[in-house]
Protein backbone atom coordinates (compact mmCIF):
# COMPACT_ATOMS: atom_id res chain seq x y z
CA UNK A 1 0.00 0.00 0.00
CA UNK A 2 2.86 2.43 0.52
CA UNK A 3 4.57 4.25 -1.98
CA UNK A 4 7.82 4.45 -0.55
CA UNK A 5 8.73 7.76 -1.94
CA UNK A 6 5.31 9.88 -1.19
CA UNK A 7 6.14 12.53 0.95
CA UNK A 8 5.74 12.62 4.55
CA UNK A 9 2.10 13.84 5.64
CA UNK A 10 2.29 13.50 9.57
CA UNK A 11 5.12 14.58 10.72
CA UNK A 12 5.43 14.22 14.99
CA UNK A 13 8.52 16.14 15.77
CA UNK A 14 10.64 15.60 19.52
CA UNK A 15 6.83 15.24 21.17
CA UNK A 16 7.20 14.61 24.85
CA UNK A 17 4.00 14.33 27.41
CA UNK A 18 3.13 14.58 30.98
CA UNK A 19 0.29 14.33 32.54
CA UNK A 20 -0.40 16.01 35.93
CA UNK A 21 -0.86 13.74 38.86
CA UNK A 22 -1.41 14.54 42.77
CA UNK A 23 0.40 18.41 42.24
CA UNK A 24 3.17 16.51 40.01
CA UNK A 25 3.90 15.63 36.44
CA UNK A 26 3.66 12.05 34.95
CA UNK A 27 5.71 11.75 32.16
CA UNK A 28 4.12 9.52 29.21
CA UNK A 29 5.72 10.31 26.10
CA UNK A 30 9.51 11.60 25.64
CA UNK A 31 10.81 13.37 22.61
CA UNK A 32 8.78 10.91 20.13
CA UNK A 33 9.75 11.57 16.23
CA UNK A 34 8.53 9.90 13.72
CA UNK A 35 6.79 10.55 10.62
CA UNK A 36 4.07 8.56 8.09
CA UNK A 37 3.90 9.14 4.35
CA UNK A 38 0.90 9.26 2.45
CA UNK A 39 -1.04 6.16 1.80
CA UNK A 40 0.91 4.53 4.54
CA UNK A 41 -0.72 1.97 7.28
CA UNK A 42 1.31 2.45 10.40
CA UNK A 43 0.33 0.33 13.67
CA UNK A 44 1.67 1.51 16.67
CA UNK A 45 1.82 -0.98 19.49
CA UNK A 46 2.88 -1.31 22.88
CA UNK A 47 1.83 -2.65 26.45
CA UNK A 48 -0.92 -1.42 28.30
CA UNK A 49 -0.56 2.21 29.74
CA UNK A 50 2.43 2.94 27.35
CA UNK A 51 0.91 5.92 26.43
CA UNK A 52 -0.57 4.58 22.54
CA UNK A 53 -3.90 6.50 23.33
CA UNK A 54 -2.01 9.68 24.46
CA UNK A 55 0.02 9.90 21.19
CA UNK A 56 -3.37 9.28 19.21
CA UNK A 57 -5.26 12.40 21.25
CA UNK A 58 -2.45 14.83 20.57
CA UNK A 59 -2.50 14.18 16.79
CA UNK A 60 -6.23 14.32 16.71
CA UNK A 61 -6.09 17.56 18.24
CA UNK A 62 -7.83 16.79 21.82
CA UNK A 63 -5.09 16.93 23.67
CA UNK A 64 -1.82 19.76 23.43
CA UNK A 65 1.50 18.14 24.08
CA UNK A 66 3.70 19.28 26.67
CA UNK A 67 6.63 19.80 23.98
CA UNK A 68 6.89 19.32 20.58
CA UNK A 69 4.80 19.52 17.69
CA UNK A 70 2.23 17.46 15.50
CA UNK A 71 2.41 18.54 11.59
CA UNK A 72 -0.13 17.15 9.19
CA UNK A 73 0.81 18.35 5.13
CA UNK A 74 3.61 20.87 7.19
CA UNK A 75 0.91 22.63 9.03
CA UNK A 76 0.90 22.28 13.06
CA UNK A 77 -2.08 20.97 14.87
CA UNK A 78 -3.46 22.87 17.30
CA UNK A 79 -6.96 21.63 17.66
CA UNK A 80 -9.10 19.00 16.35
CA UNK A 81 -10.11 19.56 12.38
CA UNK A 82 -12.47 17.73 9.73
CA UNK A 83 -8.46 16.29 7.95
CA UNK A 84 -8.23 13.83 11.16
CA UNK A 85 -11.04 11.70 12.06
CA UNK A 86 -11.10 9.09 15.32
CA UNK A 87 -12.66 5.46 15.43
CA UNK A 88 -12.82 4.46 18.91
CA UNK A 89 -13.63 0.74 20.08
CA UNK A 90 -16.39 1.35 21.44
CA UNK A 91 -18.01 3.85 18.85
CA UNK A 92 -20.17 5.61 20.16
CA UNK A 93 -23.28 6.59 17.66
CA UNK A 94 -25.94 8.26 17.95
CA UNK A 95 -28.52 5.66 19.35
CA UNK A 96 -31.64 8.15 18.18
CA UNK A 97 -29.99 8.14 14.84
CA UNK A 98 -30.75 6.14 11.90
CA UNK A 99 -27.64 4.30 10.50
CA UNK A 100 -28.14 6.50 6.91
CA UNK A 101 -28.24 9.32 9.89
CA UNK A 102 -25.14 8.49 11.37
CA UNK A 103 -23.29 8.17 8.60
CA UNK A 104 -24.88 11.68 7.22
CA UNK A 105 -24.02 13.66 9.99
CA UNK A 106 -20.30 13.79 9.30
CA UNK A 107 -21.41 15.81 6.43
CA UNK A 108 -21.91 18.50 8.77
CA UNK A 109 -24.33 21.11 6.84
CA UNK A 110 -23.76 20.23 3.70
CA UNK A 111 -27.72 19.06 1.90
CA UNK A 112 -29.61 17.60 -0.58
CA UNK A 113 -28.77 15.41 -3.24
CA UNK A 114 -25.31 15.25 -3.22
CA UNK A 115 -25.76 14.28 0.18
CA UNK A 116 -28.31 11.27 0.00
CA UNK A 117 -26.02 10.26 -2.70
CA UNK A 118 -22.63 10.23 -1.19
CA UNK A 119 -24.51 8.51 1.66
CA UNK A 120 -25.60 5.70 0.08
CA UNK A 121 -22.52 5.40 -1.62
CA UNK A 122 -21.08 4.80 1.81
CA UNK A 123 -23.45 2.80 3.21
CA UNK A 124 -22.63 0.26 0.22
CA UNK A 125 -18.86 0.87 0.43
CA UNK A 126 -18.87 -1.12 3.78
CA UNK A 127 -21.02 -3.41 3.29
CA UNK A 128 -24.64 -2.19 5.20
CA UNK A 129 -26.81 -2.08 2.45
CA UNK A 130 -30.25 -2.49 3.06
CA UNK A 131 -28.93 -1.12 7.12
CA UNK A 132 -30.00 2.59 5.94
CA UNK A 133 -32.89 2.45 8.28
CA UNK A 134 -31.62 0.45 11.35
CA UNK A 135 -31.22 1.89 14.60
CA UNK A 136 -27.72 0.94 16.29
CA UNK A 137 -29.33 -0.69 19.37
CA UNK A 138 -30.36 -3.39 16.46
CA UNK A 139 -26.90 -4.13 14.96
CA UNK A 140 -24.23 -6.26 15.75
CA UNK A 141 -21.03 -5.06 17.26
CA UNK A 142 -19.15 -5.39 13.76
CA UNK A 143 -22.25 -3.43 12.03
CA UNK A 144 -21.81 -0.77 14.01
CA UNK A 145 -18.22 -0.44 13.67
CA UNK A 146 -19.15 -0.13 9.85
CA UNK A 147 -21.21 2.35 10.47
CA UNK A 148 -18.70 4.06 12.44
CA UNK A 149 -16.22 3.84 9.58
CA UNK A 150 -18.51 4.97 7.04
CA UNK A 151 -19.22 8.18 9.18
CA UNK A 152 -15.31 8.95 9.17
CA UNK A 153 -15.01 8.02 5.84
CA UNK A 154 -17.23 9.93 4.53
CA UNK A 155 -15.42 13.05 5.88
CA UNK A 156 -12.11 11.80 3.39
CA UNK A 157 -9.87 12.45 6.20
CA UNK A 158 -6.33 13.19 5.05
CA UNK A 159 -5.58 10.85 7.76
CA UNK A 160 -7.80 8.10 9.88
CA UNK A 161 -6.93 7.59 13.65
CA UNK A 162 -7.98 4.12 14.87
CA UNK A 163 -7.38 3.20 18.14
CA UNK A 164 -8.62 -0.31 18.47
CA UNK A 165 -11.37 -0.18 17.20
CA UNK A 166 -11.66 -3.68 16.52
CA UNK A 167 -10.57 -4.77 19.92
CA UNK A 168 -14.34 -6.12 21.11
CA UNK A 169 -15.14 -7.74 18.00
CA UNK A 170 -14.66 -11.75 18.17
CA UNK A 171 -12.25 -13.25 16.00
CA UNK A 172 -13.93 -13.69 12.62
CA UNK A 173 -15.65 -10.52 13.00
CA UNK A 174 -12.45 -8.79 13.74
CA UNK A 175 -10.63 -10.59 10.04
CA UNK A 176 -13.81 -9.07 8.19
CA UNK A 177 -13.32 -5.64 9.18
CA UNK A 178 -9.24 -6.09 8.81
CA UNK A 179 -9.91 -7.12 5.05
CA UNK A 180 -12.62 -4.34 4.90
CA UNK A 181 -10.07 -1.80 6.03
CA UNK A 182 -7.44 -2.77 3.79
CA UNK A 183 -9.64 -2.89 0.63
CA UNK A 184 -11.25 0.59 1.72
CA UNK A 185 -7.65 1.88 2.49
CA UNK A 186 -6.09 0.74 -0.87
CA UNK A 187 -9.17 2.23 -3.01
CA UNK A 188 -8.47 5.64 -1.27
CA UNK A 189 -4.92 5.57 -0.53
CA UNK A 190 -6.07 6.13 2.76
CA UNK A 191 -3.28 7.09 5.21
CA UNK A 192 -4.08 5.05 8.87
CA UNK A 193 -2.55 5.47 11.89
CA UNK A 194 -3.49 2.66 13.62
CA UNK A 195 -3.43 1.58 17.56
CA UNK A 196 -3.45 -1.83 18.15
CA UNK A 197 -2.71 -4.50 21.51
CA UNK A 198 -2.51 -7.56 18.90
CA UNK A 199 0.43 -8.48 17.35
CA UNK A 200 -1.28 -10.54 14.44
CA UNK A 201 -3.43 -7.83 13.94
CA UNK A 202 -0.56 -5.61 13.40
CA UNK A 203 1.33 -7.57 10.70
CA UNK A 204 -2.00 -8.06 8.71
CA UNK A 205 -2.95 -5.05 8.10
CA UNK A 206 0.16 -2.60 8.93
CA UNK A 207 3.10 -1.60 6.01
CA UNK A 208 5.02 -0.50 9.18
CA UNK A 209 4.68 -1.11 13.26
CA UNK A 210 6.20 1.60 15.54
CA UNK A 211 6.57 -0.44 19.00
CA UNK A 212 5.67 1.76 21.99
CA UNK A 213 8.26 1.16 25.19
CA UNK A 214 6.31 2.22 27.99
CA UNK A 215 9.71 2.50 30.15
CA UNK A 216 11.51 4.43 28.01
CA UNK A 217 8.47 6.23 27.09
CA UNK A 218 9.50 6.70 23.54
CA UNK A 219 9.40 4.17 20.02
CA UNK A 220 11.31 1.23 20.82
CA UNK A 221 11.51 0.07 17.38
CA UNK A 222 10.40 0.52 14.22
CA UNK A 223 9.37 -3.09 12.12
CA UNK A 224 8.66 -2.74 7.86
CA UNK A 225 6.24 -5.51 7.27
CA UNK A 226 7.12 -6.12 4.05
CA UNK A 227 4.73 -9.04 3.45
CA UNK A 228 3.38 -9.40 0.02
CA UNK A 229 -0.68 -9.06 0.56
CA UNK A 230 -2.95 -10.31 0.94
CA UNK A 231 -1.06 -11.81 3.38
CA UNK A 232 -1.16 -15.58 4.33
CA UNK A 233 -1.57 -15.93 8.17
CA UNK A 234 0.42 -19.55 8.21
CA UNK A 235 3.59 -17.96 6.13
CA UNK A 236 6.41 -18.60 8.12
CA UNK A 237 7.40 -15.14 7.10
CA UNK A 238 4.14 -14.12 8.84
CA UNK A 239 4.84 -16.60 12.29
CA UNK A 240 8.09 -14.69 12.57
CA UNK A 241 7.20 -11.09 11.89
CA UNK A 242 4.61 -11.90 14.92
CA UNK A 243 7.17 -13.81 16.85
CA UNK A 244 10.21 -10.59 17.04
CA UNK A 245 7.45 -8.49 17.61
CA UNK A 246 5.84 -10.64 20.88
CA UNK A 247 9.49 -10.49 21.70
CA UNK A 248 10.01 -6.65 21.54
CA UNK A 249 6.50 -6.41 23.29
CA UNK A 250 8.19 -8.17 26.25
CA UNK A 251 11.14 -7.10 26.61
CA UNK A 252 12.28 -5.55 29.90
N1 LIG B 1 -6.29 12.13 31.50
C1 LIG B 1 -5.28 11.54 32.14
N2 LIG B 1 -4.80 12.03 33.30
C2 LIG B 1 -3.77 11.46 33.94
N3 LIG B 1 -3.15 10.34 33.50
C3 LIG B 1 -3.59 9.79 32.36
C4 LIG B 1 -4.68 10.36 31.62
N4 LIG B 1 -4.89 9.59 30.51
C5 LIG B 1 -3.98 8.60 30.56
N5 LIG B 1 -3.20 8.72 31.66
C6 LIG B 1 -2.08 7.84 32.03
O1 LIG B 1 -1.13 7.88 31.00
C7 LIG B 1 -0.61 6.59 30.74
C8 LIG B 1 -0.83 6.22 29.27
O2 LIG B 1 -2.23 6.11 29.05
P1 LIG B 1 -2.79 5.73 27.60
O3 LIG B 1 -4.27 5.70 27.73
O4 LIG B 1 -2.21 6.64 26.61
O5 LIG B 1 -2.19 4.27 27.42
P2 LIG B 1 -2.48 3.16 26.29
O6 LIG B 1 -1.15 2.76 25.75
O7 LIG B 1 -3.47 3.67 25.32
O8 LIG B 1 -3.07 1.96 27.16
P3 LIG B 1 -4.14 0.83 26.73
O9 LIG B 1 -3.41 -0.11 25.84
O10 LIG B 1 -4.51 0.20 28.02
O11 LIG B 1 -5.29 1.51 26.06
C9 LIG B 1 -1.27 5.65 31.74
O12 LIG B 1 -0.41 5.51 32.84
C10 LIG B 1 -2.52 6.40 32.16
O13 LIG B 1 -2.86 6.10 33.48
MG1 LIG C 1 -5.43 3.06 24.82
Amino acid sequence: MTVNNSPALLEIVNLSHSYSRNGGAEPVLRRISLSIRAGELVCLIGRSGCGKSTLLKIVAGFLAPTQGQCLLAGKRIVKPGPDRCVVFQEDALFPWLTVRENIAFGLGGSSGTQRRLETERLIDLVGLEGYGDYLPRTLSGGMKQRVALARVLIRSPQILLMDEPFGALDAQTREEMQELLLRLAQKRNQTILFVTHDVQEAVTIADRALVLDRDSEQIGATVPIALPRPRNRSSHDFQDLCARLHALLRQP
